[in-house]
């Protein structure tokens, strides 16, 4: 089968008899919980998580939509994903192996991920960090973080993980939201080759004005030259390494804050989404357990996600630890130093699990399947997708050029706000539809709904997927913010509907297809990306009166920033001057990726003297959409000023001639 051939056939992939023989998840559970749903959630809580004090009642929804799980329950998230595998006679299994961008390595054994937490734990505590305390951290792919989100957990204090990614500004709104009085950070990270420095953008970010931090704790990763505060800054290794590793972890209530992560929603300000103990962590210990199918005694499990995102938190800190996984860390990117180092790493810690993004897989395609063939990938058995749709194509090249022809793929869909997995096939049961997550997990419930909100099941019709029951790991809210929490999710259906902004349809099998957002939220390699936050980062550019953003479909990252920008007269006769537009372009460019970070960054901007807009003066996005992607425009009849539309059009034909 050639490449071109993969997606001109409708292949599907019914589940390998041997798969199924070994699989944790099984078709009894979907039975099992239609039949009773709290009871299985009941069940899985018992079954997969270690109780200091065991639940009352499993759902309390008389607050809808404030649910809370697990009610009366207590435990310690840290101890679950810890001490009780040391307890259980596993102190000796890895749990990282750690693997550094310039080839450095480390061993982490649960006994010394146990060691390192607790003295974590004992140093965020002299620093005066206590329950319900929120510490930012702002670090790389380095174990440090894993340690660092584990010791908040095991004191209570809610962990607001910001991407190393982000800019200063981006880092300063999301410390001051979440009042965060401890930020953990590096001096930096390799990238690329290089160091790349951090802690000169947490240094900016408390710069920038008043804010709650009292104390930034350092971990040394590249031994780069740092400024230092000495009232505020402290090395990691000076309080960490010195602090006892001893340390009784404290059960917290099931509904105690675990997380806060911001997401980008459909305002220019990034939502606070924020996660609790009990259901959080049950939810992510089942479905590592069925839908990734880890068996801790056998398996090497790789996500290779940031800590910076949910996916991240999920599937390398909560998920993998609580089922006592061993696992892969990475922290480099896929091409340095070649482009075969991910198979390189598979080959070398016999990975069995790779759960990655479908833009990841479409970058591969493109590199040319001769790059991993030449790696022994045989440990493989399961794979993984989420962050985005996985287009047929990917999928199919994925199985076979990765997975051997023989591995299961698993699209899985979830966001942030679910904070685990939601929607996705059980490979020891499900027959695989490529490009499809398929059916909601055993214990999930999910519907298609038209725009009168009415539920359809017909096939191909187009509409909105909502969640129809709640779930364990369910955000319990937007932090500070709990109008915009009902507001967001459950107004635009009623108050029945959790709304997730997806779009969706079935298909003759009755399975789900995710269609992308319907909201103004963009999808960049699987990172989440609002229209209005980099419109704002736009305008808060001296030279920019306006600015309009959509995302443009793109063949590697699933979508791409485009913008359309009107200058302000000043600018305007600065900008005509020759060659100076393009300077405009570059300096806008960089001035995005400033205040939210280089994954913001426009691939396209376009100046334009007029926005299309509607008589009542809303911009009318899917124009410029279809512009962007090189469409030709519909029906304009709505606009206000319709030759914009052409002299829109007439430049970017410009451009790309
Ligand atoms: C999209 C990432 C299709 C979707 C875990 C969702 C997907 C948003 C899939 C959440 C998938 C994620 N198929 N779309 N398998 N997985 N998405 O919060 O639009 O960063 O709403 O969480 O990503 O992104 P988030």
């Amino acid at each position: 089968m050639s490449d071109a051939s993969l997606s001109q056939e409708h292949h599907t992939f019914p589940p390998d008899p041997a798969f199924t023989a070994q699989a944790n998840g099984t078709a009894q559970m979907y039975a099992a919980a239609d039949a009773d749903f709290e009871g299985f959630w009941a069940q899985q809580a018992r079954d997969r998580v270690s109780w200091a004090t065991g639940f009352e009642q499993t759902l309390d929804w008389s607050g809808a939509p404030f649910a809370k799980w697990y009610v009366g329950g207590r435990l310690n998230a840290a101890y679950n994903c810890v001490d009780r595998h040391v307890e259980a006679g596993n102190g000796d299994r890895v749990a990282i192996h750690f693997e550094g961008e310039p080839g450095d390595t480390r061993t982490i054994t649960y006994a010394d991920l146990q060691r390192e937490v607790c003295k974590a734990a004992n140093a965020l505590e002299s620093l005066g960090v206590g329950k319900g305390d929120t510490v930012a951290i702002y670090l790389p792919m380095i174990p440090e973080a894993v340690v660092a989100m584990l010791a908040c957990a095991r004191i209570g204090a809610p962990h607001s993980v910001v991407f190393g990614g982000f800019s200063a500004d981006a880092l300063n709104t999301r410390i001051n939201d979440a009042k965060s009085r401890v930020v953990i950070t590096s001096d930096g990270g390799y990238r690329r080759g290089a160091p790349s420095a951090l802690k000169p953008a947490v240094d900016a970010a408390l710069a920038a004005g008043e804010n709650p931090v009292e104390k930034v704790v350092v971990v040394r990763r590249t031994g780069q030259d740092v400024a230092w505060d000495d009232t505020r800054d402290v090395w990691w290794h000076d309080v960490v390494d010195r602090a006892s590793d001893e340390h009784e972890a404290q059960p917290h209530d099931a509904e105690d804050p675990l997380f806060i992560l911001y997401t980008s929603g459909t305002t220019g300000k990034p939502k606070g989404i924020f996660h609790t103990t009990g259901g959080y962590l049950v939810q992510a210990a089942y479905t590592s357990s069925v839908v990734h199918d880890v068996h801790p005694e056998t398996d090497v499990y790789w996500c290779t996600a940031d800590i910076g995102w949910v996916t991240g938190h999920s599937y390398i800190v909560y998920g993998p630890l609580a089922v006592g996984a061993t696992q892969l860390m990475y922290e480099g990117t896929p091409d340095t130093p070649h482009r075969g180092r991910w198979w390189e790493l598979i080959e070398k810690y016999k990975v069995s699990i790779l759960y990655t993004a479908p833009t990841a897989v479409r970058t591969f395609m493109k590199w040319g399947h001769d790059i991993p063939e030449k790696f022994d990938l045989s440990s493989l058995r399961l794979l993984g997708s989420v962050g985005e749709p996985i287009n047929p194509e990917a999928w199919l090249w994925y199985r076979k050029w990765i997975g051997g022809d023989r591995c299961p793929v698993v699209d899985t869909w979830w966001q942030t706000e679910t904070g685990t997995i939601m929607i996705s096939p059980l490979a020891g049961v499900t027959t695989l539809e490529p490009g499809s997550a398929q059916r909601p997990i055993p214990g999930i419930a999910a519907e298609i709904l038209d725009d009168e909100g009415q539920p359809f099941t017909e096939a191909d019709k187009v509409g909105y997927l909502v969640l129809t029951k709640p779930w364990p790991s369910m955000l319990r809210g937007i932090w500070g913010d709990p109008e915009r929490y009902k507001e967001t999710y459950w107004s635009r259906f009623g108050p029945k509907y959790y709304f997730a902004g997806d779009g969706a349809k079935y298909d003759a099998d009755g399975n789900i297809w995710l269609l992308g957002r319907v909201d103004d939220v963009m999808n960049v390699s699987g990172h989440r990306l609002s229209t209005a936050e980099i419109e704002s980062a736009l305008v808060s550019h001296p030279k920019v009166a306006e600015a309009a953003v959509v995302g443009a479909s793109d063949e590697t990252t699933g979508q791409a920033v485009a913008a359309f920008v009107i200058l302000r007269q000043d600018a305007v006769q600065e900008a005509d001057e020759p060659g100076e537009g393009v300077d405009l372009v570059k300096e806008l460019r960089n001035h995005v990726a400033k205040e939210i970070g280089p994954i913001a960054k426009p691939r396209s901007i376009m100046i334009v003297s007029e926005l299309p807009k509607t008589r009542s003066g809303k911009i009318m996005r899917r124009l410029l959409k279809d512009v962007a992607e090189g469409r030709d425009i519909g029906d304009v009849t709505t606009l206000a000023d319709s030759s914009v539309m052409n002299l829109i059009q007439e430049g970017m034909s410009a451009r790309s001639e």
